[in-house]
């Protein structure tokens, strides 16, 4: 009896000594498990705030294509109005009524191009965030403006495509990262930036043959292939990233037409 006692208490010895490592190490591994989450949160938070910034930034230019769109399709045929109206102006003081007859449906035309032309681009503003031109067309301004800025030649092959208007945003502000990535840290030759139609889907590719890098390791407090990702499967698509240091990268997006 006093052995099986002594056992007993042996158990219970071992389990008074444990429990409260036990427990310790319990909390520790919660604390830090708490401290990681708060870490999530803390890393979540700026990436929101860089994205906000970054939203802001498009917004400005975005209101700067509208302008360029508003002087190369608006100005010109406002312009022919008042000329128009200007000659009619002189036909009346000069008194010559039959070129009148002759003038006024001029200045009829030329109100109807203006304001067909002004629907035209609210229709077209309505369609997409991007600009009067679409997806395409801001992709070839923005390769152009970027190729002054940078010793790296950039290739482009855009064609016309299909897409909704939030997927031809998301695709254009994606593309606008990856190019910028390309020029800033690939030390790169070449950039190829290609836009193409597939029979159900439109593809996005931004390569370079620059150094590279492991899309692996993390990059904390850098947040430009993040926003990438959370753009593309906002907008319903998929962005691969394909890149090795030595190897150059390309970013594929891909999205249903
Ligand atoms: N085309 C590229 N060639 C080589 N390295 C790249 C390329 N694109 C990205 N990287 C590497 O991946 C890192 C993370 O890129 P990411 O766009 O997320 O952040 P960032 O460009 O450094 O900063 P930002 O938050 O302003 O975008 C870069 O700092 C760079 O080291
Ligand atoms: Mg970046």
């Amino acid at each position: 009896m006093l052995a099986a006692l002594y056992h007993q208490v042996h158990v219970w010895a071992l389990f008074a000594f444990l429990a409260p490592t036990l427990l310790t190490r319990q909390a520790l591994s919660r604390s830090q498990k708490l401290l990681d989450t708060s870490q999530a949160y803390a890393e979540r938070e700026r990436a929101v705030i860089r994205l906000v910034e970054q939203i802001r930034e498009e917004r400005s230019d975005e209101r700067r294509m509208i302008a360029a769109d508003l002087h190369d399709e608006i100005l010109q045929p406002i312009f022919k109005v008042s000329l128009m109206a200007q000659v009619l102006k002189a036909d009346l003081v000069g008194g010559r009524l039959l070129e009148m007859d002759e003038d006024l449906p001029a200045l009829v035309d030329a109100a109807e191009l203006a304001s067909k032309k002004i629907r035209d681009l609210i229709g077209d503003l309505r369609a997409s965030a991007i600009g009067a031109g679409g997806l395409s067309e801001a992709l070839r301004k923005m390769v152009q403006a970027m190729s002054a800025q940078t010793p790296i030649v950039l290739h482009s092959e855009i064609a016309e495509v299909q897409l909704s208007a939030a997927s031809q945003l998301a695709m254009y502000q994606i593309a606008k990262e990856a190019i910028g990535n390309a020029i800033v840290h690939s030390s790169a030759k070449n950039v190829w930036v290609r836009l193409t139609a597939g029979p159900s889907d439109v593809l996005l590719q931004i390569g370079d043959d620059g150094r590279g890098f492991d899309p692996v390791e993390e990059s904390p407090h850098h947040y430009g292939i993040p926003i990438m990702r959370e753009r593309a499967a906002a907008a319903g698509g998929h962005l691969f990233l394909d890149s090795a240091p030595g190897k150059g990268c390309e970013v594929t997006v891909v999205m249903a037409s």
